[in-house]
């Protein structure tokens, strides 16, 4: 099947045109919009896609495993509450809460600088995420691309970071950051917490990127608390300016597809509750970080 490819942004993104993915695809065509995404540099917008649940899973393990599927991984606690009834791989993310009360979505879902699942040792690569129901305005998503980021940093900085693992901990974020709200204890088992490479190598293309973010990285392991804000706050300045980022504002029927191990995202909250805003994510489960 022939589709168009138009860049969406400098080096690391670009959008789809002429596919309709609801009309049944092949693994041919699956496997070829893999490629397309890698060659991309991580971020596609698939645009006019009407997905079922099983199509949208369906598409979402081309890419990898996937979290939530009970072949794979248990899930994490902090998400099980948002899973799908009918489809544990589809996580939801919404401001909008049932007749009785349950909530339809995560609400302030990844509202703050973060990388999909990164307090665990295998991360997130893929997150596969359909617009359902968007505000008339408002509710973008930013990606700030740390390849690029990466890059840009001195060989002295890329030296100085080569050798260092932080640690990635749910509970250290919730605790203190932005999660705060959604917490529950089961979420501090313990299971929730890795550490990783501060440069990470993506496997398909040996590209280096960065890969701390101030949604879930507490500290970087062996240097006292002031060495290691000292650093961290550094490179999150670094590798959010403008020039690495993307802002996807969205259209209905959006699918996103982003690579994060080699992206940040940021969902801004800047709609009202009575403005519905409804997405459902797949998100496949990459390798250990190296
Ligand atoms: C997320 O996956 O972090 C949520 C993104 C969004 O709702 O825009």
């Amino acid at each position: 099947m022939d589709y168009q490819i138009k860049p969406l942004t400098r080096g690391f993104g670009a959008e789809i045109f002429g596919l309709d993915l609801s009309a049944g695809f092949s693994d041919n065509l699956a496997q070829d919009l893999v490629g397309t995404w890698n060659d991309a540099g991580g971020l596609m917008v698939i645009h006019e896609q009407n997905l079922t649940s099983e199509q949208h899973i369906a598409l979402s393990r081309h890419f990898g495993p996937l979290f939530g599927d009970p072949r794979e991984t248990p899930l994490q606690d902090t998400v099980s509450r948002y899973i799908h009834p009918d489809h544990p791989e589809i996580y939801r993310v919404s401001n909008q809460v049932s007749k009785d009360g349950t909530p339809k979505g995560r609400k302030g879902a990844g509202t703050y600088w973060h990388s999909d699942v990164s307090f665990r040792n295998r991360p997130a690569q893929a997150s596969l995420l359909h617009a359902k129901t968007i505000p008339p305005v408002g509710g973008d998503t930013i990606f700030a691309d740390q390849a690029a980021a990466y890059d840009a940093l001195s060989e002295g900085m890329k030296t100085i970071l080569a050798p260092l693992f932080a640690w990635h901990d749910f509970e250290v974020a919730a605790r203190t950051q932005y999660a705060k709200p959604v917490v529950v204890e089961g979420d501090m088992n313990g299971a929730n917490c890795a550490r990783h490479p501060l440069v990470r190598t993506k496997p398909e293309t040996g590209r280096k990127s960065l890969f701390v973010n101030p949604g879930f990285t507490s500290n970087i392991d062996g240097l006292d608390a002031n060495e290691s804000k000292a650093i961290l706050e550094f490179l999150y300045h670094h590798s959010t300016q403008p020039q690495f980022l993307y802002r996807h504002r969205w259209t209905e029927k959006d699918l996103l597809i982003w690579d994060n191990r080699s992206m940040m995202h940021f969902a801004v909250m800047d709609y009202p509750d009575d403005e519905p805003r409804y997405m459902e994510r797949c998100t496949v489960i990459g390798e250990p970080p190296a």
